[in-house]
């Protein structure tokens, strides 16, 4: 079953529900910055490069929406689109990137009418749409030749066909190893609070037919131990210059644990993941969520009434425990300053 997470359709940007899978599979279709932008927030469309194809999206629904005003009344009108769009979520730098990339192709067309320039704008958000497998599928090609045959690999939060625009990142190697013939089992992280591991990456497996087995967070550590793991691979939302690494909460746990076990920490990293302006992962802003994920799911609630919750919903990992980022020029091992900026070089 081919995921397509995002879909143009009917003139309108279609979404799968990812708040209510994996019990129900449901698209959802936004019309404008603002609805997409909720989207967004309330982690309908999640995962890094999928964010940035949705907030490219979002840009090019509102140009449409208010292509019929006079230039300067566009102008300004689509000017909140793009706010409301960057305001949504703080962490995954794709989002930010997108809309850098349609802000340059409505700079360049300056002079042109709202008519045209909303039907660039859309042209641009297929093209980011197209251009995002096509990476996933060049990271897969490098990343698969890192795992051995038979290799256990274990993974943490959803780094799918789910939170890209299809194939994955972290699941895009090993969907790729798969293809390439080998056999791969895979370890899902259930990832606390927001179960990204336990109802998506888990669901995206199994309906691949990939072996994959889920634990608790906490059982990482323990498996490693057991030498019941060979590798780990995960998903990024933001890599600062230096090569530290924003990610799901609790990859950082998984880190120091695959350091301590001798076990390879590979992070496959669109190059639209890395942020040079920031000098290390310290200036990365982490998204903190509601108490409500922490307190309970959905309409449980096991946490004391009264009690004092923290819910930061990404952590940094050193680059010093990074093995490798896996982009779509090569991979690059132990990753710092210097190696990220060729990358762009
Ligand atoms: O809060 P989420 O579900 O948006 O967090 C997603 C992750 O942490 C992913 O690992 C990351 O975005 C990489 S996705 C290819």
């Amino acid at each position: 079953m081919k995921i397509e997470t995002l879909r143009w359709n009917n003139e309108k940007l279609e979404m799968i529900d990812q708040r209510v899978l994996p019990a129900t599979f449901n698209y959802l279709a936004y019309d404008s910055a603002e609805s997409v932008a909720e989207g967004i927030r309330s982690m309908v469309v999640r995962g890094a490069p999928a964010i940035g194809v949705a907030a490219a999206y979002g840009v090019a629904l509102e140009a449409r929406r208010l292509q019929n005003l006079s230039v300067a009344e566009f102008k300004v009108a689509l000017e909140l689109g793009f706010k409301v769009l960057a305001e949504s979520r703080p962490t995954a730098v794709n989002l930010f990137w997108a809309l850098a990339r349609m802000r340059r192709v409505w700079e360049s067309l300056l002079g042109n009418s709202p008519v045209e320039i909303a039907e660039k704008l859309l042209a641009e958000a297929h093209e980011i749409l197209v251009e995002d497998v096509r990476i996933n599928r060049a990271m897969g090609d490098f990343g698969a030749a890192l795992l051995p045959d038979g290799a256990r690999v274990l993974t943490h939060c959803n780094a799918g066909a789910l939170a890209t625009a299809g194939w994955g990142t972290a699941l895009g190697v090993i969907r790729s190893a798969v293809a390439a013939g080998k056999k791969i089992s895979v370890i899902a992280d259930e990832t606390r609070p927001f179960l990204q591991g336990a109802r998506l990456t888990a669901w995206e497996m199994v309906q691949e037919n990939i072996p994959v087995t889920l634990i608790t967070d906490n059982m990482a550590g323990h498996l490693m131990a057991q030498g019941e793991i060979d590798a780990v691979i995960v998903g990024t939302d933001r890599v600062a210059a230096n090569g530290d690494v924003a990610n799901k909460i609790g990859t950082y746990m998984v880190a120091v644990l695959a350091q301590r076990h001798g076990i390879p920490f590979y992070v496959a990293c669109p190059l639209s993941t890395i942020d040079l302006t920031l000098a290390t992962g310290k200036d990365i802003p982490i998204e903190e969520r509601s108490a409500e994920e922490v307190k309970g799911f959905r309409d449980t609630q096991w946490a004391a009434a009264g009690v004092k919750i923290r819910n930061p919903s990404f952590d940094v990992t050193p680059a010093e425990l990074v093995t490798a980022l896996i982009t779509e020029k090569g991979v690059v091992a132990q990753p710092n300053a210097a190696k990220l900026q060729q990358l762009f070089g």
